[in-house]
């Protein structure tokens, strides 16, 4: 499919499409050896060879990432203006621009996905495409049979109604509960607001899976490249729903 040759030089990571603009008028952009200064022109990234500054450039490697996020860590790029510790410490390594697909909290640990294809990122996150995000909530208090099989039927939240794909528990700890619960849904919190409206305060939560793929036992802080039979799994569960 062919692209403008400034969003091209875009998702290349060259410059943004106001300054790739400029590299065109300035004459520093060839493409199929010719320079090219009319920014119309379009490319093909499959077929096309384009030059800056008579070097080649080409669209980065997708890549799709699995990170154990620990607990104590923000999900986002970049700094944190209160000094907190931020994943981007912990996937320093990627040469290539990953972003972490949807959030967990601050306190949460466990499977994170990060890629740089958009296009599968949003749709990992549509309800849409049902993927489901498994938890392992440690709550307080010994959850009843009775309050389990209400936990199934789902409740009200602030927000609208929410319902678990399945919740069930693991083991009792003490006097605590460890509950695996899984939604496929990616409301703000929802973990941790769904199990408090049945009176179970969520202690430790860990996200083990999202759709196929899993968290194993890779160590928290670290990270992996999915295999490629994830990657085709991955794929196969969102796109069959279209
Ligand atoms: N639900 C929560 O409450 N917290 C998370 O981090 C993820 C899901």
């Amino acid at each position: 499919m062919k692209v403008r040759l400034n969003k091209f030089l875009s998702m290349c990571g060259v410059a943004s499409r106001r300054k790739a603009d400029l590299l065109i008028k300035e004459g520093r952009v060839k493409v199929n050896g010719e320079v090219v200064r009319n920014f119309g022109v379009r490319v093909d990234p499959q077929v096309d060879q384009v030059e800056v500054d008579g070097k080649p450039v080409s669209l980065p490697k997708k890549r799709y990432i699995i990170l154990n996020k620990p607990a104590g860590y923000l999900t986002q790029l970049g700094k944190d203006p209160r000094g907190r510790k931020t994943i981007e410490e912990l996937i320093k390594d990627i040469p290539e621009r990953v972003f972490p697909v949807g959030r967990l909290d601050y306190n949460t640990e466990g499977l994170l996905i990060l890629t740089n294809d958009g296009d599968l990122a949003n749709k990992i996150l549509h309800p849409r495409y049902k993927l489901p995000k498994v938890y392992l909530a440690l709550v307080r208090g010994k959850v009843s049979q009775k309050t389990l099989k209400e936990m199934q039927k789902g409740t009200d939240l602030e927000d609208g109604f929410a319902k678990p794909d399945s919740v069930r528990i693991v083991r009792y700890e003490g006097e605590n509960t460890l509950l695996e619960i899984t939604f496929h849904e990616g409301r703000k919190h929802i973990v941790k607001r769904f199990l408090a409206k049945f009176g179970h305060k969520v202690i430790k939560l860990k996200r083990t899976a999202i759709g196929p793929i899993k968290l194993g036992k890779l160590p928290p802080g670290k990270w992996r490249e999915m295999s490629r039979e994830e990657i085709s799994k991955l794929k196969k569960a969102i796109y069959q729903v279209m």
